[in-house]
């Protein structure tokens, strides 16, 4: 027997089958091979064809059906996990009306600000927890504004995983999480926020009905199971943004766990038990997987751009010829913690949220040419990364969680062992790294809605964990002087 798990992504879609006895992921695949289309019809915007999930999606799972040789009616329920904060709109007969806009369009960011300014910023925070930004309410309050003919049209608005839920089940749905990363969740009054739809002129009635995150979600019809090679009637018992399923994938569930990605891009997402928001929208909040009103799980957000991106620039443009990722970081580890005072702000890759959307670029601060040679700026360029997450993390404990660990997959950056010995010193938390994704986290949580596993503990107890890193006590007052230091030419910087 098996769960399903998808992960409709921007860049693919990508379909895991995990044996319901064993925990363990039998297969899993994704679609395209090359990066999916991203419309661009002019500067900042970025749409995707819904149907075009759909057909990746139905490769992958047909695909991953044949390789494992499972039976269609072995599938007992299916998760999805999805890229956040798209906007999928249909008319009555579930007919698309236009290409999506997806998470990083930016067209509606003039009015996200608009409304934030008018409505005043403590209603905004209190009610919504963050500025309506360029979340999935403005992208709608852009389509009625500028395409009045398909405004009218619309019958109801989805994000990108409740429209592959309707592709699946014929059944238009959502989530409080789901609704909370588009800006529509009022957290004061426990309701669709209708202060922002009215301000916006949204109709209410454009809002689907609203589903528990772990819950049955209606079951795959003849035209899908056929589509997908699954069978008719099976159920649909999960889904979640892609970050807020990264963290149940690890397991990141409760106050003061934290998960983080640390790719081309990196996330921090930290869990909070109380309502809180930080006042300069910095970082995020959405209601998180677990969500409820009298068991209050936030997930704050911190989006860092030049993660992994720098580190890979290092490589062509500093490290000598030939040199692999693993020859730096032994490189890197000749130098000191701190690297004699040589600083890198690793913020080269476009305007940053955590810092109010400005755009400082990279720079290397304190070079001594008669103290630093490459290998202090490899390392230094490491330090940076972790020193941008723990800049964002103390934003996070401002609002009142306290990081006691963090949990990521063993993939990309934390592949470096400076990296996250850096990091569980700088924070004092301990770092546990596992083998999973998300796609491997929708199946668990579909295992979960569907009342296969009794809780998410027994769920993610199969999880391979890979390392665990304990912060070095020891050198932990050379780490935080470090980071004192960048800290202080981050605010000159800034400033
Ligand atoms: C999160 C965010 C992205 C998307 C990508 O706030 O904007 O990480 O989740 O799908």
């Amino acid at each position: 027997m098996y769960t399903l798990g998808v992960d409709v992504g921007s860049s693919s879609v990508k379909a895991s089958l995990v044996s319901i006895e064993t925990g363990k992921c039998v297969a899993t695949t994704f679609f395209p091979k090359t990066e999916a289309t991203i419309i661009a019809k002019q500067p900042g915007w970025a749409e995707q064809e819904p149907d075009e999930w759909w057909k990746n999606l139905s490769l992958s799972v047909n695909f991953i059906m044949n390789e494992a040789k499972a039976k269609a009616s072995d599938v007992k329920a299916i998760g999805i996990s999805y890229q956040m904060h798209g906007l999928v709109c249909v008319d009555k007969q579930q007919n698309v009306l236009r290409p999506a806009i997806i998470w990083c369009d930016s067209r509606a960011v003039p009015y996200g600000e608009k409304a934030f300014k008018s409505l005043g910023s403590d209603l905004c925070l209190s009610h919504i927890l963050n500025s309506p930004g360029n979340f999935t309410a403005s992208k709608l309050a852009w389509v009625r504004e500028n395409e009045p003919a398909i405004f009218e049209k619309i019958d109801k608005i989805m994000l990108p995983g409740d429209y592959i839920a309707m592709r699946m089940t014929g059944e238009i749905c959502t989530t409080i999480s789901g609704l909370s990363e588009g800006m529509m969740w009022d957290f004061n009054t426990n309701d669709v926020a209708l202060f922002l739809l009215d301000y916006y002129k949204i109709p209410r009635s454009f809002i689907p009905e609203i589903r528990p995150t772990f819950s049955d979600q209606g079951h795959l019809n003849a035209k899908a199971a056929a589509e997908l090679g699954l069978a008719e009637g099976t159920p649909v018992t999960y889904r979640g943004g892609d970050q807020p399923n990264n963290a149940l994938s690890l397991g990141v569930l409760n106050p003061g766990e934290i998960a983080a990605t640390a790719g081309t891009s990196g996330v921090v997402y930290g869990v909070n038990g109380t309502v809180n928001y930080d006042t300069l929208s910095r970082v995020n909040t959405f209601a998180h997987v677990n969500h409820a009103k009298d068991n209050i799980r936030l997930g704050h957000l911190l989006c860092v751009n030049g993660t992994g991106i720098l580190n890979s620039w290092m490589k062509r443009n500093i490290a000598a010829e030939g040199i692999s990722y693993n020859d730096m970081n032994e490189l890197a580890t000749k130098v000191e913690i701190g690297c004699e005072g040589l600083t890198v702000l690793p913020f080269g890759n476009g305007a940053e949220r955590m810092l109010e959307n400005k755009e400082i670029g990279c720079s290397i601060q304190g070079l001594s040419f008669n103290t630093h040679n490459k290998n202090h700026i490899i390392r230094a360029a490491q330090e940076g990364i972790v020193f941008s997450f723990k800049y964002g993390i103390d934003i996070m404990e401002e609002m009142g969680m306290k990081v006691s660990k963090i949990h990521a997959g063993n993939a990309n950056m934390f592949l470096s062992p400076i990296f996250r010995d850096t990091l569980a010193a700088v924070t004092g938390a301990t770092i546990e790294l596992y083998d999973t994704d998300g796609s491997l986290g929708a199946a668990k949580g579909a295992g979960i809605g569907a009342g296969i596993y009794k809780s998410a503990e027994e769920a993610f107890s199969t999880l391979a964990k890979i390392r665990v890193i304990e912060p070095d006590t020891a050198n932990q007052s050379k780490y935080i002087a470090a980071y004192d230091l960048w800290k202080s030419r981050l605010e000159k910087t800034k400033a």
